[in-house]
Formats: structure tokens, sequence, C-alpha cells
């Protein structure tokens, strides 16, 4: 495509090609989920469709069609990137057993070529390789194979890659065909392929078939009907058609991008930490626009879904203070968002006058204490002996100060400190008898989960902290943060260059070692003093005297307080998937277990 293309001509193309093709064109549903009390927020076009992908009887028929609003947290990190957002649209598309694969890929295979004009030679698609518990999916690849692809075209990938759901804990899942355009860059390594995060193949749609239910137990069981359950990101489409960067190019965050210039007299794109500053507070201002402004609107609080909220706004004031603007550029910003998407979302327009003054609210009561809790942080820094923010103080900047937890982990972040995650959830559950502290673990990982896998994967971490300061050789290297989801862990850690790929396999290759030995993971209580004289890592300031949990499994002695897994037998296969800086002189490792279901 020549021109330039919009978000409404692509909304509208896409809905009209599935219209053209027998499909019902639906409204989006809430951000709010009306069914599902494991999932904070609509996450994905499928979630409001659940009941009917079930068995129940869609009023509209059997072929769907709709652009859903998303909000998803899990990512918030990354968030100043080029192309993560906390809200997004989601195109997508719907059989509730009407036709399944060679119909499916037909018409993405059309859409794609014909309406987008995308290259076939730039087409690459992933579809599932099969393991126990699903068979290969050589149907799919023979499809694909049909429509004009070529042999090369087509990978086969594990479960990690080519499975979508469920969306919560239980339902509808199964294996995908994802669609990749090829960027044309060189492959970086000859195991390239669209599974790999180097930007070579950027994912451009996922097609689902829903043929099995997922239960609380982790079983899967074969469903009745077959389903299709699609989903193909508004924002990054848009980039990728129009050759785009990034996502805040776009027609849907340019202009907030552009507003933000204006007001600091800064160049986007001139200063990496003003571009990231810019990118978060468009992002941010546009999800909580859509919270507040959504057909169940949501307030602030200091629960659930309104501490997200709260969480998005603060954090969002706190970054105009790193472009020196003043926090009331959240509502210029909201009115630009409301203009834009008020034809399209009807809520949107509706609530115009609540979303200004809720957001005006939290900013102002935010911006009174910020400054004194800014200056109250820096105090704590010269005063403590250690590198760690006591739990305690974490938890007395929220309570005094409303400083949120993860804001104050990335101011620490910013003078190399670390926060004592743990014992600020212990002053939290101490002060408050609520389960407000359930938002923190829902707000992190997407998903509330204290179950075995990630257990599993906490034991991996333990495993990995060690593996790294042997192999390379470095007994200084310090944790610098930790974050555990159902699907991977993330591991933070000081070290003042990239590893090499030799580095990362060896890694990979003696925590896999230390899992084959089948170990018990082995915990004990002891005195701080006893546990350094092992040599045990992990955090030192409690009390002299005060009594430990150690954790020992093989190469590693942490102190912690759990929960692991009982034996490394547990653990499956242990695979990096991505090493990065993730501040100066920090790394950041993302992994996972394999046959960790
Ligand atoms: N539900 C699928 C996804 O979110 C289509 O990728």
């Amino acid at each position: 495509m020549s021109e330039r293309m919009n978000s409404e001509t692509l909304r509208k193309l896409y809905l009209d090609f599935f219209k053209s093709k027998g499909h019902a064109v639906i409204p989006t549903a809430s951000l709010i989920p009306e069914n599902d009390p494991t999932v904070l927020f609509t996450t994905a076009g499928m979630h409001p469709l659940v009941p009917y992908l079930l068995g129940e009887k869609h009023p509209a028929g059997d072929k769907l069609t709709d652009v859903q609003i998303c909000v998803r947290t899990g990512d918030i990190d990354e968030v100043g990137d080029e192309s993560h957002c906390t809200f997004f649209e989601m195109l997508g598309n719907w059989s509730l057993g009407a036709y399944f694969k060679k119909e499916s890929i037909a018409y993405s295979y059309e859409f794609l070529t014909k309406v987008l004009g995308i290259d076939t030679t730039k087409l690459n698609v992933s579809v599932f390789a099969g393991d126990e518990s699903c068979p290969r999916d050589n149907e799919s690849a023979e499809i694909w194979k049909s429509v004009g692809l070529k042999d090369e075209q087509i990978f086969f990938l594990p479960k990690e890659n080519n499975w979508w759901g469920p969306a919560g804990q239980t339902g509808p899942c199964g294996p995908d065909t994802e669609m990749f355009i090829d960027t044309g860059k060189d492959k970086c390594s000859d195991d390239c392929s669209p599974a790999c995060s180097c930007g070579k193949y950027l994912e451009i749609w996922n097609n689902v078939f829903m043929q099995y239910f997922k239960d609380s137990d982790g079983k899967l069981s074969p469903m009745e009907r077959k389903n299709v359950d699609t989903g193909m990101g508004l924002e990054r489409t848009l980039c990728i058609v129009n050759g785009y960067k990034s996502v805040y190019e776009t027609d849907l965050l340019a202009f907030s991008i552009k507003k933000l210039e204006e007001l600091s007299g800064k160049k986007y794109g001139e200063n990496e930490d003003d571009t990231r500053a810019m990118r978060i507070i468009a992002d941010h201002t546009r999800t909580a626009t859509f919270l507040l402004g959504d057909v169940k609107p949501l307030s602030p609080s200091n629960v659930d879904q309104g501490y997200v909220l709260r969480r998005l706004i603060r954090r969002a004031v706190r970054y105009c203070r790193v472009l020196g603007i003043d926090g009331s550029a959240l509502i210029e910003l909201a009115k630009l968002n409301i203009e834009k998407y008020k034809d399209i979302y009807k809520n949107i327009g509706d609530n115009a006058q609540r979303i200004e003054d809720e957001l005006r609210m939290e900013q102002e009561k935010f911006d009174k204490t910020i400054e004194q809790g800014i200056n109250e942080f820096g105090k704590v820094v010269k005063h403590i002996p250690s590198t760690t923010i006591p739990g305690k103080t974490a938890f007395r900047l929220y309570d005094t100060f409303g400083f949120p937890l993860e804001m104050t982990i990335e101011l620490a972040k910013e003078v190399g400190f670390d926060v004592d995650v743990q014992g600020y959830e212990e002053a939290f559950k101490k002060h408050q008898e609520l389960s407000k502290a359930g938002a923190e673990q829902k707000f992190k990982g997407g998903l509330a989960d204290t179950g075995e896998v990630t257990a599993r994967l906490h034991t991996a971490t333990h495993l990995l902290n060690a593996a790294l300061k042997i192999v390379l050789n470095d007994k200084t290297i310090m944790q610098r943060g930790s974050n555990i989801t159902p699907e991977r862990l993330r591991f933070d850690f000081s070290f003042p260059r990239p590893m090499t790929p030799e580095e990362i396999q060896a890694v990979e290759d003696l925590v896999n070692e230390e899992i084959k030995k089948n170990q018990d993971v082995i915990l004990e209580e002891m005195s701080v003093a006893e546990a350094k004289a092992q040599g045990a890592v992990g955090v030192f300031d409690s009390k002299y005297g005060e009594v430990v949990k150690v954790y020992t499994v093989g190469i590693s002695k942490e102190i912690c307080g759990g929960p692991h897994a009982k034996n490394t037998s547990e653990l499956g296969h242990f695979k990096i998937v991505k090493e990065q800086s993730s501040s100066a002189g920090v790394r950041r490792i993302k992994a996972i277990l394999e046959n960790n279901q």
C-alpha cells in the first residue's frame, strides 16, 4: 500500500470484508469482564464470547466479527518501547461451529493479500508442531500450501508459540496458526523463525482453532463443537501496513505525542528518556480514558481494577515530571482521545465530562503529595545502609504519599536500589485486613496465580540466579528484580554487558543439568548469621538473630519466603527466550519451563 492507512479505514475494511463473508458485525463489549472473576480486564476479542464458544446460541448467528477494546497490564514494564501498549483494539472474527480451518485460513489469506495488499512472498505462518495432548497440525499446513504458500514459509512450532488460551484460568483453548510479515531483515541465526524476537518476523494475526476446554485442574478435554477465534491488533497492523517503526506513529497515538511535544518543548525521538516518558504518558492516559469512560465506568480506588486505574494515572503523572510538565497534561490528552474515539465508541463521548473530572481529581490528589513523597524517597535512599528499600518503607510511601509499589520500585531502580517486595506485602497485609494484596498480584501477572506452575518457575529462578554467577564467573552479580506470571519468569540482575549466545546457552544447560538430577528442594530455618555463613544469597536486612527460611536446590542456596516446587523433576525443560538490557548496568532475562502445564 503506497498511501498511508488510518485506523478508521482499517476497521472498516476488516468489518466489511467479514460482512461480505456472511459474518454479523457485533458491538464491542465492556473492558470489565462479565463472566470471569480470574481476570481483571477484557484481554481479547474472544473473552466476552466465552459462553457462546462453549455452546450457547449467539443471537446474531454463528459467524461473528467485531473490533474489541482490550486492556492488558501484564507487560506494563515494557510500555515505553516501540510496540507494547496497555490498551489496544483487536479486530476479530469467529465461527461458532460454522466453519473451521479451511475457510478460516482462506479468509485470512484473502484479506492480507488482496485487501491489505501484502506480498504473498512476505507472508510466513506458524502452525502447531504437536505434543502428547494434541496432534501436529498438518491440516493447517496443507491448507496454507493449497492457497499458495511454500514449505519454507510454514514453521511448525511448539505449545508455547502455537497454542492460545484460555483467557482466564479455565475455558476454551486450542492450537493456532499465526501469520507474520517478514521485514526482510537477515535471519539472526540459522534457527531464526517467527518464534524469535529479533524483529525479522512481525506477528499480524492469530487464528485459534478452539477445540479444547481446560478445567481448573489443568486438564484438557475435546469440545463437542469446533470453533474459530481470531485476533489482529489494530495498532500493530497499522504499523506493519504503513511501514512505521512504532505504534506511536499511528493515527491512534501520534496526536498525543504531538501534544506532549508542544507542552514540553521537547522533541520525540531525540532523547531516550523523554521519548519513553512521552510514550508512557500517551499510552496510560489513553487506557485511563477508556476505563473511566467504559460502559461500566470505573473510578480510581485501592482495590482490583480501580487500583490498576489509579496506578496508571499516577505513573503517567510521574512521567510528566520527567518531561518537566504539569500533571494536568493528562486532561489535555484525554480531551484529544475523546475527540478521536467518540464517534466509534459512543460511551467515550457520553462520559466525556466524567473522564475529565475523575482524571483531574486523581491527578490533583496525587500532585499534592508527590513532591513530598519524592523528597522522602531521597532521604530514605541516603539513610539506609543496604541497597534494598525495606518493605515497611515502601509501604509508608504507599500509605502516606500514595506511591504505588511499582512506582517505588521504578524510582529505586533509577538509583540502583531494589525493594523488599515481600516485606512490603507483609506490611500491607498487616495494615489492611482486606484482600487488597490480591490486586498486586493480578496487576503484575494479569492473573492471580500462586499455584504449582508459578512455584516451579520460582524454583527455576533460583537455579538461574546461581547459574549466572557460575557461568559468568562473577560473584558480585546481584538480583535486581524478579517477576513471575503463569507463563514465564523474568529476572533482572546486575551485569555490565550483554551476555554472548554461548554464555546464554551455558546458563540454560547448567540449569537443565540441575533439573535433570531430580533433586529435592530443601527448606531449612536458621538465623541470618548462619545463612550468611552457609553462603546463602538474598535479602539480609532482617534484624540480627531473626530466623529466616533458606531454600537449597542443587547449586543454589537462597533466603526466600517460597513457595517452591518439591523436586526439580517437576520443572520440565528450562529455556531462556530473551536476554536484554533493563537499565544501566542491569540485564533482564525472560525464561520459560517447557512442559510446565
Ligand atoms: N484470542 C486470540 C488472541 O488473543 C485470537 O491472540
